[in-house]
């Protein structure tokens, strides 16, 4: 299955794509963390990037396309992926519609999170994850099960994105709304979007998201 997750900062993309990528054997690709990856290593594109994800804005289309271009060519993805943050504008779109014809895969759905912007405010400044695993927490709607202490690893150390504060919050959801938003009449088009409640509890989202797959045909393996 080859599935995009669409959304506002927050609206839960990746909450719901670490969830099926286990239970559909498809790599989630999440283009933040890859940009979030080079930035740590240091690399050119790090440093580019870096300046213009602080503040709230969309790294350039030609770094993103060809990033992604060669990721979708790795053996991981042969099996299927869900897209979690790409494409980000029409450009990209047009780009993967390329990529994915000149391998001979196609989407099969591309699933829009609809969420209450107010909300996102709360679930982004109250984002964490394990400094050691990367495991992704929130204060109040999925903690730890024991204080301070990573369920998956058992690490005691936690980081907070720099750009998870409310003003660079703002300035992404303008960003969702001017640049990324356009895509979705693009899909429109081709009878792909399926627009859901991304407010409803995260195990009510999935059960959503995994009805929408049934509808086009793709079963979770046994
Ligand atoms: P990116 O990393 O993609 O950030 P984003 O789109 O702003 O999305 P988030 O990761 O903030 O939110 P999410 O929807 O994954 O929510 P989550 O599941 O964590 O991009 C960062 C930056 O990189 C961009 O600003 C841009 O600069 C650059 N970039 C990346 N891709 C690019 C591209 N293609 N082109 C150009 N630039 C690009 O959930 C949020 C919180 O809410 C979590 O704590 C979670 O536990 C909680 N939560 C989730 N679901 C629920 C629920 N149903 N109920 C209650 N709480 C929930
Ligand atoms: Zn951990």
């Amino acid at each position: 299955m080859n599935i995009i997750l669409v959304g506002p900062p927050g609206a839960g993309k990746g909450t719901q794509a670490n969830i099926l990528e286990d239970r559909y054997h498809a790599k989630h690709i999440a283009t933040g963390d890859m940009l979030r990856a080079e930035v740590a290593a240091g690399t050119p594109i790090g440093l580019e990037a870096k300046a213009v994800m602080d503040a709230g804005q969309l790294v350039s289309d030609g770094i993103l396309i060809r990033m992604l271009g060669s990721r979708l060519g790795q053996p991981d993805c042969a099996h299927g992926m869900i897209l979690d943050g790409f494409p980000r504008t029409v450009p990209q779109a047009e780009a993967l519609n390329d990529l994915l014809a000149a391998s001979g895969r196609h989407l099969d759905a591309v699933i829009v999170l609809d969420v209450d912007e107010e909300a996102l405010v709360e679930r982004i400044s109250g984002r964490f994850a394990c400094a050691k695993c990367g495991a992704g927490y929130h204060r109040s709607f999925h903690p730890p099960t024991q204080n301070g202490i990573c369920d998956k690893c058992g690490g005691n150390e936690f980081s907070q994105r720099p750009d998870d504060n409310a003003d660079v919050v703002r300035r992404r959801l303008v960003a969702y709304r001017e640049q990324t938003a356009p895509i979705l009449p693009y899909y429109a088009g081709r009878n792909l979007v399926y627009k859901l409640d991304g407010m409803a509890p995260m195990d009510e989202v999935t059960k959503a998201i995994e009805n929408v797959l049934r509808q086009v045909g793709v079963a979770a393996p046994a």
